[in-house]
């Protein structure tokens, strides 16, 4: 009988580990910044550079994360149903649009405006409405959840889809917490 899901291969955990951490992270991260300014603090005063600092870190473990999850992938059973051109066309079509979400709303928002910079005190000038915005609320989180699904499909294995609705609700728990702050800091704006 094969078996969807391998529970015994500790890189499944060590990448649902991940997956719940980097959120976490940055959130608790930010939210000191906010109130304690300690990145700031450390990098001499200077809020962009404090930022860029977390920018680098949080990257990192982006790319941290996404090797956990691909080495989860490979040691995973894959089922005979993903396994057909279909699913590999939909995981390019999933790949390039996600890839096309993240990277666009990065260039839209700049290092600062990506890596939670308003935390810093560092502001957009006003809100940014246009494509990749136009098309998605959170073009980072759908574009990323995208991604994932993509790789799911592409190695085919349904670890990788339970996986990729662990970020989904990851992110969505997020966002609970991030839209009610960032937009109390931009309405005490002066
Ligand atoms: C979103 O904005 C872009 C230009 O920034 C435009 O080309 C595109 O048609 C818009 N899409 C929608 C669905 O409004």
């Amino acid at each position: 009988m094969s078996k969807f899901i391998d529970f015994e291969k500790p890189s499944l955990w060590y990448a649902l580990a991940s997956i719940f951490f980097n959120p976490l992270f940055w959130n608790i991260i930010a939210r000191q910044e906010y109130h304690n300014k300690i990145l700031t603090k450390l990098a001499g005063g200077n809020p962009r550079r404090g930022c860029y600092g977390l920018a680098v870190t949080i990257f990192s473990l982006g790319i941290f994360r996404d090797y956990l999850y691909s080495q989860a992938l490979s040691d995973q059973p894959v089922h005979p149903l993903l396994q057909t051109e279909f699913v590999k066309l939909v995981a390019i079509g999933l790949f390039l649009s996600g890839n096309i979400l993240v990277l666009s709303s990065m260039y839209a928002l700049g290092v600062t405006g990506t890596y939670l910079g308003d935390y810093f005190g560092i502001l957009m000038d006003q809100r940014v409405t246009g494509f990749p915005f136009n098309v998605s609320n959170n073009p980072m989180y759908q574009g990323s959840t995208m991604v994932f699904l993509a790789s799911a499909l592409w190695y085919g294995t349904p670890a990788g889809i339970v996986l990729t609705a662990v970020v989904y609700t990851n992110y969505n728990i997020a966002l609970r917490f991030e839209e009610p702050f960032t937009a109390m800091i931009y309405s005490k704006r002066k």
